[in-house]
């Protein structure tokens, strides 16, 4: 069968199929079962990162010299020539794109990643994260997590937690499990930081439920995964954040009543929503899960560069 991930723009969620995202969890399954470092071979893939990152940059780059391709790129845009002399993203973005056989791109302004697709004559464009847009290779090794965890992407119970509003990865992950069946999602944030309308929108056409909840402790019995998130210092103004970053904060003693199989998830980095003691119990699995970025993004890449595996 026809890869169709072959060449295309990974821009955000709601362009990929649910057999797309399928084959990606299983390949990622796959590479981290049996590493091959042929699949990027003569491959040159730029990670170009406008905006501060560590674990989407590296484990790109990990993802890529794993699998035999070379990374050029920058994890600064203050030393190009688009900050020191005016350059355009576009211009910055056909040059680059002239260069290499995928770009990988991370960049602070909503919509950044699709206007670069329209420019990079036919390089495909993965977006690293735009703005409180979207950040779908997050969400591909969420999928690959709770996969790996609850054994199945249906039939879930997810909670939501912090900062639904500038938190991309939620958006993201929400329209991902919504192509999945059965699924209730939770929702737990301070009111300024509700998830966006568009979002809660698009599960009310789709018929997938989802509720509000003012705390944790109401919903912990009945969840498989309890996905946290940092209140987004860098999308507020400092009042506001003051008032929100402490509205939420996981301790051990909360998962007392937790079934067996809740993992708590977290794309990281956490600032004090969750507490050191969590680490320690079954529950956690938010640096595994930062693990699992590279084998997603190796299977992405892969995926993206090979017309067959
Ligand atoms: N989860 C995530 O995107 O982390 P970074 O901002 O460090 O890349």
């Amino acid at each position: 069968m026809a890869n169709s991930l072959f060449q295309k723009h990974i821009i955000s969620i709601p362009e990929l199929t649910r057999s797309e995202l399928e084959l990606i969890v299983e390949t990622a399954g796959k590479l981290k079962a049996e590493p091959n470092p042929e699949l990027l071979k003569n491959k040159v893939v730029a990670c170009c990162f406008f905006e501060p990152s560590t674990r989407t940059r590296l484990s790109f780059e990990t993802a890529i010299q794993r699998l035999g391709g070379t990374v050029i790129g920058f994890d600064n845009a203050g030393n190009t020539s688009l900050a020191k002399k005016g350059e355009t993203l576009v211009d910055s973005v056909q040059v680059i794109s002239s260069y290499v056989d995928a770009f990988v791109m991370r960049h602070p302004q909503e919509g950044a990643a699709r206007l670069a697709s329209e420019f990079s004559h036919g390089v495909p464009i993965v977006n690293g994260g735009d703005g409180a847009n979207q950040h779908p290779t997050q969400t591909l090794l969420d999928l690959y997590s709770i996969f790996e965890t609850q054994g199945r992407l249906d039939n879930l119970n997810i909670a939501f937690v912090g900062d639904l509003k500038y938190g991309r990865t939620v958006h993201s992950l929400t329209q991902a499990l919504s192509k999945f069946n059965k699924i209730n999602f939770f929702f737990i944030s301070p009111e300024i930081l509700a998830m966006p309308d568009y979002i809660c929108e698009e599960l009310d056409q789709a018929g997938i439920n989802y509720s509000v909840h003012a705390t944790m402790e109401e919903v912990i019995p009945e969840l498989d995964v309890l996905y946290m998130t940092r209140v987004q210092k860098e999308r507020l103004d400092e009042s506001e954040y003051v008032h929100m970053k402490a509205a939420y904060i996981l301790t051990a003693s909360m998962l007392a009543d937790a079934r067996d199989n809740l993992k708590v998830l977290h794309p990281l980095p956490r600032i004090d929503e969750i507490t050191v003691d969590v680490d320690k119990t079954k529950h956690a699995y938010y640096f595994q899960q930062a693990e699992n970025g590279v084998y997603a993004r190796e299977a992405l890449l892969a995926l993206v560069l090979n017309e067959q595996l």
